[in-house]
């Protein structure tokens, strides 16, 4: 077994791919949490799929490895401890629950704020789970936070420098 290290995403291989853990092992434990060069994420099993997102919510950076998943309009969402923010599996996207004023008995519908949180790509290749190292050409709300959090800095008190 090449992957005796106990951190997990600590490896790397050649193509770029980062070891997360044993396709079983996650499906047991239902998620875990890596570091890809020192940056929070977390991989959820859920409904026979896996899903990776920054582990530090794109609102203030609440630990989403600690929430719990909930079905929100048949979208599977994980919801952030710390203010109930929610954000789906697939997409990373956040959902907001607002009302159209316009509509003749205006009731609350589940809408979409666009994707916030960074999901990563999964890759499962004999047995081992994987992510594919992030896309920094494309830029999302939950990069501040996962900046701030990196490498277990706790500097979330910090100001934006940019
Ligand atoms: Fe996640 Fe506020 S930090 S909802």
């Amino acid at each position: 077994d090449s992957h005796s290290s106990s951190t997990a995403g600590a490896e790397m291989r050649p193509d770029g791919l980062v070891f997360i853990g044993k396709e079983d092992d996650i499906k047991k434990s239902q998620r875990i949490t890596a570091k890809i060069d020192g940056r929070e994420i977390v991989v959820f099993y859920h409904e026979g799929k896996f899903h990776a997102l920054d582990s530090r919510c794109y609102h203030e950076g609440g630990p989403l490895c600690r929430g719990e998943i909930e079905d929100i309009d048949g979208q599977a969402c994980i919801v952030c401890p710390w203010h109930k923010f929610k954000i789906t599996l697939e997409t990373g996207e956040g959902l907001y629950e607002g009302i159209n004023p316009q509509e003749p008995s205006p009731t609350p519908k589940w809408q979409s704020k666009g994707v916030k949180q960074r999901i990563h790509k999964i890759t499962i290749d004999n047995g081992n789970v994987y992510v594919s190292p992030p896309d920094f050409s494309v830029s999302f709300d939950s990069d501040y936070y996962a900046e701030i959090y990196k490498n277990g800095g706790e500097l979330a008190i910090a100001k934006p420098s940019h």
